[in-house]
């Protein structure tokens, strides 16, 4: 899957420094520095290559190199890349302090699913760093000590004179470390929920669901944005929504990630999928001149019909003008390229859903041969196919096809999963805490 690209980003596979973002048209509605990349591996390279930059720059000068560091997927090419540059090019890592975001609490550092565990795999016990600068949060601290033990953490940050470089991934609901939604601003290093969709997120590490623990340990957002630098990365389709709320977003604590917009020097390092959201991909006609294909066109009148609220017959010229579409209006005007999409919409519409047999179909969605053909029917709930295609259902048992339907889940409930646990966790902690009182 591709963006599709407006003409000034060129950017894809190349870095784009704050000071040409800042100058691009088409990054008007970002408020945080991003740079779109062609895929992880290249991303995770030029990161690696900053804090290697960065740690070199402080070992000349004698001083500690203090490092926030993150788990999970996204950083792994980027320690991959670090332990390369420890091996093959010398790089030392005796200058390094480390500071872990977080760890699950109840995990033990001899769980294979600790992230303590996950850093001596992917990153400390292939580089010279000092065992006693590594600094993750401990999972087994007596619930009653948990609040001494977190504000030790953060003074020992600062006794380093904070942090020099922050690295972070970010969750689908806007976490960043595990300050999950509702988090402050202000917060600092504690013990935190997990939303129920991080936990299904990070279940993949565990044997099933009920094993992911519920509660971890995190450096606050108040902790993260001290760092003097802050790079936060993002890859694939699945964290293009969060991106853009992020990136585009008004700052809130539904998405913790927003709070980095407050910060002066952070970058959001992307993919060309979790970058797909952002307005300069989504609708770029927005935001500068663009490479008008014949799919954008498509794309472009459908939104303007849908944001004006006008059948496509009745948008005018000035319509096209007020929203950026101008250029995609010939001599003939809107009337002419309304008629010639019309025309294209018309066409995917039809009596025969699966094709009129022995008939012209040039400008048919489908086609007239075979006559009779296999269908099926992806229906995400029982009564999906029924009510969004009854009367396609209809056309095509009809006319003599053979129909199938699958159902996608029970439809039990209209209600998605996360939604639900998310809420009973809710109602079983309320239950716990009223039972203590
Ligand atoms: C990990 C952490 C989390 C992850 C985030 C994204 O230490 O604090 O915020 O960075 O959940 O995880 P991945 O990279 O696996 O998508």
């Amino acid at each position: 899957m591709s963006v599709t690209m407006v003409k000034e980003s060129t950017i894809i596979s190349k870095r784009t420094s704050r000071k040409e973002w800042s100058a691009m048209e088409s990054t008007k509605f970002e408020k945080i520095h991003t740079e779109i990349f062609d895929g992880a591996d290249y991303a995770s390279k030029i990161i690696a290559q900053e804090i290697a930059a960065l740690i070199r720059y402080k070992t000349e000068r004698n001083e500690k190199c203090v490092l926030g560091l993150a788990t999970g997927s996204s950083p792994i090419q980027v320690y991959a890349e670090l332990v390369r540059m420890h091996k093959k090019e010398g790089l030392s890592f005796q200058n390094v302090v480390s500071f872990n975001l977080d760890e699950y609490y109840g995990l033990d550092k001899t769980d294979n699913q600790s992230y303590i565990h996950f850093m001596h795999h992917h990153l400390f016990d292939h580089v010279d760093i000092l065992s006693e600068n590594i600094n993750v949060p401990s999972g087994k601290i007596a619930f009653e000590h948990i609040a001494e033990y977190c504000t030790q953490y953060e003074e020992k940050i600062e006794s380093y004179g904070g942090l020099d470089f922050q690295l972070l991934g970010i969750g689908r609901t806007g976490h960043i470390g595990f300050n999950e939604p509702g988090s402050k601003i202000s917060s600092t290093t504690r013990m935190i929920t997990l939303d129920y969709l991080t936990r299904q997120d990070n279940a993949f590490a565990f044997n099933s669901m009920a094993d992911v623990p519920r509660k971890a340990v995190t450096m606050g957002v108040g902790t993260i944005l001290k760092a003097k630098r802050i790079v936060i990365m993002a890859y694939g389709m699945k964290k293009a929504e969060i991106v853009r709320k992020t990136v585009e977003g008004e700052i809130s604590s539904d998405v913790p990630a927003t709070f980095l917009q407050e910060h002066e020097d952070v970058t959001f390092v992307l993919d060309e999928n979790s970058a797909k959201d952002l307005t300069r991909f989504e609708t770029p006609w927005i935001v500068g001149d663009c490479e008008w294909s014949k799919d954008l066109k498509r794309k472009a009148v459908v939104w303007l019909s849908q944001k004006l609220n006008k059948p496509i017959l009745k948008l005018a010229d000035r319509d096209y003008n007020d929203h950026g579409m101008s250029e995609i209006l010939g001599e003939g005007g809107a009337y002419e390229v309304n008629i010639k999409m019309f025309n294209h919409f018309q066409h995917t519409i039809t009596g025969w859903p699966g094709g009129k047999p022995n008939a012209d179909d040039t400008n048919r969605p489908e086609r007239a041969t075979p006559g009779k053909k296999r269908i099926i029917i992806f229906s995400p709930h029982p009564d999906d196919d029924v009510i969004s295609m009854g009367g396609t259902f209809l056309r095509l048992v009809d006319q003599g096809h053979e129909v199938h339907v699958a159902y996608q889940t029970s439809g039990n409930i209209a209600v998605a999963d996360h939604e639900a646990f998310r809420f009973a966790e809710f109602a079983r902690e309320l239950y716990e805490h009223a039972a203590g009182d």
